[in-house]
């Protein structure tokens, strides 16, 4: 993006170039923080109050008091909407503890660093969604508090670099043996026609993306359950599929190397993947 790029800091919108703030902010030096990722199709955020939700959830976690309420943050994400010059965007929003002396205990008085910027929504290519995408597996040791969207990413930060490693988009992980979430989506699997989740707990994020799935699937007739799934239930599974913001869905078609399921991206991805479009505004659907 380019150095003009407007964003989002502290109460001001300025060029991206000139957005500066301490090294002494609590999210450079603990990345003590939280952060949501907005999808906007064209122009209109998706599940906006969802998100919003989330991030108070997460600032609960954190024991951080929320610097605005939902209509100003609602008005904020929608100015800088506005003042991207592409209409399919993904809004990424951070607060921070703020700038303080370096002490682990939360500071006295700092104020929260509030940033958000808006780049072009990296949606799956129309080959992806056709084909699929590969994956690989790895053991989670991520913190036992993957249900706060904190800006501590280095654990997924870990994860995702795997997967870059050999070509693959995602590294799905399995916690002594159950199924949790991949570095930055949620994953869903199907067997026998059915599709099943695993709950949200401390152990994944509660994906915005994985609850619209659930809700789309329910309307539609399709069978799904939430409930714990081991290892070995993932990997017999017929087909496996990855949520988030930035992906919608996408099938996983090839798991450590391998082809997964038949290999391509299965009837009832396809049922999904069709009823998620129908959800999303006219103009912006795919086919
Ligand atoms: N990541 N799990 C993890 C660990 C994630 O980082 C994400 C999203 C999800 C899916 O959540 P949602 O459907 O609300 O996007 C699950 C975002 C997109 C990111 O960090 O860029």
């Amino acid at each position: 993006m380019p150095d003009t790029q407007i964003v989002h800091l502290n109460g001001a919108f300025l060029p991206i170039g000139e957005a500066k703030i301490s090294v002494l902010d609590r999210g450079f030096i603990y990345g003590d923080g939280v952060y949501e990722v907005i999808p906007v199709y064209k122009r209109a955020p998706f599940r906006m109050a969802h998100h919003l939700r989330r991030l108070q959830y997460s600032l609960d976690g954190i024991r951080l008091a929320n610097p605005k309420d939902d209509a100003a943050w609602d008005e904020l994400v929608r100015a800088l909407i506005a003042r991207q010059p592409f209409d399919d965007q993904a809004v990424y929003l951070q607060v921070t503890r703020g700038v303080a002396k370096r002490d682990h205990a939360f500071p006295k008085g700092a104020a929260p660093t509030v940033f958000l910027m808006s780049n072009p929504l990296p949606l799956p290519t129309p080959e992806q969604v056709a084909h699929g995408v590969a994956a690989i597996t790895a053991e989670d040791n991520r913190w036992h508090r993957c249900d706060l969207k904190t800006t501590s990413l280095v654990g997924n930060v870990l994860m995702r670099q795997l997967a870059a490693d050999v070509g693959a988009v995602e590294t799905v992980m399995f916690r002594g043996g159950w199924l949790t979430e991949a570095s930055a989506s949620n994953v869903l699997i199907v067997k026998g026609g059915k599709i099943a989740a695993p709950p949200k707990d401390h152990q994944i994020l509660p994906g915005i993306t994985y609850d619209a799935s659930v809700e789309f699937a329910r309307s539609a007739g399709m069978p799904i359950d939430i409930r714990p799934i081991s290892r070995e239930e993932a990997l017999a599974a017929d087909e496996m599929w990855l949520s988030s913001s930035t992906k919608e869905v996408i099938a996983i078609t090839t798991l450590d190397g391998r082809p997964f399921g038949s290999g391509v991206p299965g009837p009832t991805f396809r049922r999904m993947y069709a009823a998620f479009q129908s959800h999303k505004p006219p103009g912006s659907r795919r086919v």
